[in-house]
């Protein structure tokens, strides 16, 4: 059953378009592999967000999903701080680390920021939402290899 799971997950991951070389390179690292699911997490809950901002989704849980987003910002953190060169990340990150390290702190504040404006009326979370996204955008232009 174990291994029936995993290659179910293997399977939607190949179907997920991530290439067979970034899984071999996960499955001998381990810290790359958390880094990769904490980014996939921050884009999938971002995008129930979304759904929930166009009506589309259930808004009692913009709370749950800005609460996955938040913890997984703390969780990429903390992976890239474990400073692994490899997966899709430009070793400009490593080299600029100051500068990209402060990308993560301002991404982390403003995933909390997000998190608790789940209090707020749409327009707040709405505000919110766009400067978290923001910050993706930000880093990304200079450290993610895009294949
Ligand atoms: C401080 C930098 C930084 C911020 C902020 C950031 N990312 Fe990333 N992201 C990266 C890097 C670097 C990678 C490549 C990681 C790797 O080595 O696999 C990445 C990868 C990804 C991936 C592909 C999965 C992967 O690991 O290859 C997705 C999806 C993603 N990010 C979504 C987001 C979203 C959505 C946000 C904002 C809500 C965000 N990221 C914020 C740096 C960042």
């Amino acid at each position: 059953m174990k291994s029936k799971t995993l290659s179910l997950l293997v399977a939607t991951s190949v179907l997920a378009g991530i290439s067979t070389a970034s899984i071999a390179q996960e499955k001998k690292d381990p810290t790359l592999a958390y880094r990769h699911h904490a980014m996939e997490l921050i884009k999938d809950a971002a995008g129930s967000l979304v759904a929930i901002m166009k009506g589309e989704g259930n808004a009692a849980d913009f709370e749950v999903h800005a609460k996955v987003l938040a913890a997984s910002a703390h969780g990429s953190k903390w992976a890239f701080e474990q400073k692994v060169a490899g997966g899709e990340t430009k070793d400009a990150a490593w080299k600029n680390w100051d500068d990209f390290s402060s990308k993560l702190d301002e991404f982390v504040v403003s995933a909390d920021a997000l998190h608790a404006a789940s209090d707020g009326d749409m327009a707040a979370k709405a505000a919110a939402f766009k400067s978290t996204m923001s910050t993706c955008k930000a880093c990304h232009d200079d450290y993610r290899e895009e294949h």
